[in-house]
């Protein structure tokens, strides 16, 4: 049986850098306001919105110092609804970020909570003794540096997996999960369908707090991995199911580092009263180095990628569903890093990605810009950077560390720098490109000129219209939501191929990763009587895979 959230294609819009509707140069909800007639004629169902909460904006939102109103950058809470009301109108459910690992250090509590060790609020937040003037534990932070900050005025240190403006909330205590609830259940009430709820496989640490045994010495990692699933997470997300997300008709996806596919049918398996789905990382960390993590410009192999999804579609069939991204704001611009953004190739290889993504099992999401093939951006001095992970770990790494240079440093983050998803949308050949009149808060992609919506929507052949028969073709043929998923040729390192059956029907999917000529025998891949559904190439010789090519076929099969 499939359910409504399973056959849905989500469309993120990171609100910063959507459309900017009062030339202060940050986007904002009467911008995204302005755009959803676009979401709805590219298809999608469900928009989920990064974070629009009264924040003081260290980690663009992901530093919450009010859950329940919102960023006056952003605009107030009745701009809220009306795009909550202009999505129901449309036929579109509204997902919204929930960032309860953390709040900010300027949330209320946190306020009380380091005023002394008395007060009420003291052990909302998890707070511990140095070791001989040392912190409690060896663990990094996700940006760079200790999770531990030092407090003079309770004579403490408290934790933060991110920022130090990013203190984690003490979940063990029930005071804290109340509040999260009521919170949540107050948000459910405004009308909202759906959450994604930021790394929420951290909210239970491990017990009792000990060093990370897999921090090497000169490592420049986080422990992240060695903190997540800790011991009460599924009972802390069981009781948030049974207090708040029941209640409701909603949409939840977990964003969950460090999973592996028993741990994310632990967490959204159909019948584990959780969640509905986790966003898993290990398709985005092939490339990672030991020492400093994703801050290299290694590049993935193609196997190792088949290897990775493919592990992911087979484990979960049947048990949990799958969440499909190649892009949000966290990671580089897919056409970039698995495809080929040099004009020749960019709206050929972005095509190829696209149908090689969504014609898994599981729910796509589409991150706003992808849908044009916007790429990574380089700007040539480092000062121009906005992301607090960019910056903290730069002059971690580079000036205090030395551990790479400058050059290395700058190469990595043109390369996996998360403002590279983050550049201002770019709607038209106009200044900056259409998004703000005034100066935007992070610089626009010198190509919006060629590449921008205007643009896409003039085009028949646009990477847009690719991507709307995509989203229409999975409402059309059911195997593409239910399908069985088998990895074909697993070693082949140019072409990845794979096919998806229920009952007689077979679908066969194509993809020619490279900028080369191939030959492979997909004629005898197929059933009988094939239909081409996409591709973005004209018909031509079934076994000749051109430059960056990519088809998906639908056939019969016997026996
Ligand atoms: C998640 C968010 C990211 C944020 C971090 C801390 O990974 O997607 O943008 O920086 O959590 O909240
Ligand atoms: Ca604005």
């Amino acid at each position: 049986m499939t359910v409504w959230w399973q056959k849905a294609v989500v469309y993120q819009v990171y609100p910063r850098s959507f459309q900017d509707s009062n030339g202060d140069g940050i986007g904002d909800l009467q911008g995204v306001l302005q755009h959803i007639d676009y979401i709805k004629k590219l298809g999608a169902d469900v928009v989920w919105l990064n974070p629009v909460y009264r924040s003081p904006n260290d980690d663009n939102g992901y530093d919450i110092s009010d859950y329940q109103q919102i960023q006056p950058d952003f605009g107030t809470l009745a701009d809220l609804r009306a795009v909550i009301d202009a999505c129901h109108q449309n036929g579109l459910r509204l997902m919204m970020d929930l960032v309860v690992n953390h709040t900010s250090d300027e949330h209320d509590w946190f306020v009380a909570s380091r005023t002394s060790r008395e007060d009420p609020f003291h052990d909302f937040y998890i707070w511990r003794e140095g070791r001989n003037g040392n912190p409690p534990t060896n663990w990094r932070s996700e940006f760079g540096g200790s999770v531990w900050q030092y407090d003079p005025q309770v004579d403490q240190y408290y934790l933060h997996m991110f920022t130090k403006k990013q203190p984690d909330l003490n979940w063990r205590n029930p005071k804290v999960r109340q509040k999260v609830f009521d919170m949540m259940d107050w948000w459910c009430q405004q009308g909202i369908d759906g959450f994604r709820m930021d790394v929420i496989n951290l909210i239970s640490k491990p017990e009792p707090l000990t060093d990370d045994p897999h921090l090497t010495q000169d490592a420049r990692t986080s422990s992240l991995g060695y903190v997540a699933n800790g011991p009460h997470a599924h009972e802390y997300l069981q009781a948030m199911n049974q207090q708040v997300l029941r209640r409701y008709p909603l949409m939840t996806v977990g964003e969950t580092p460090d999973v592996t596919p028993d741990d994310a049918i632990k967490y959204a398996g159909f019948d584990r009263g959780e969640l509905q789905m986790v966003f898993q990382f290990e398709h985005m960390q092939l490339e990672n180095d030991p020492v400093v993590g994703k801050w290299t410009t290694n590049r993935a192999s193609l196997p190792a990628l088949k290897a990775a999804l493919s592990r992911w579609q087979t484990a979960l069939d049947g048990k949990a569903w799958n969440s499909l991204y190649w892009n949000n704001h966290d990671q580089p611009r897919v056409v970039s890093r698995f495809g080929n953004d040099l004009a020749e190739y960019r709206e050929l290889s972005a095509k190829m990605l696209a149908n090689t993504l969504h014609m898994m099992q599981g729910t796509p999401y589409i991150y706003q810009g992808e849908e044009i093939g916007m790429t990574n951006v380089a700007f040539a001095d480092i000062r121009n950077y906005r992301d607090v992970e960019i910056k903290n770990t730069y002059r971690e790494l580079v000036e205090e560390t030395k551990t790479l240079t400058p050059a290395q440093m700058k190469a990595a983050i043109e390369y996996r720098g998360r403002d590279n998803a983050r550049t201002p949308m770019q709607w038209r050949d106009a200044p900056n490109a259409g998004f703000t009149t005034g100066t935007p808060w992070l610089g626009v992609n010198p190509n919006y000129p060629q590449i921008n919506v205007d643009a896409a929507l003039m085009d028949p052949n646009s990477i847009f219209y690719f991507y709307q028969r995509l989203i229409q073709l999975r409402k059309d043929y059911p195997i593409i939501t239910d399908g069985h998923y088998a990895l074909l040729d697993p070693d082949d390192e140019a072409v990845f191929m794979y096919t998806r059956t229920l009952g007689d029907q077979q679908l066969l999917m194509v993809s020619n990763f490279t900028d080369q000529t191939l030959q492979r025998p997909v004629a005898a891949r197929l059933g009988t009587q094939p239909e081409g559904l996409i591709s973005n190439y004209p018909a031509a010789d079934v076994d000749t895979l051109r430059p960056y090519e990519t088809r998906t076929y639908l056939s019969t099969v016997v026996g």
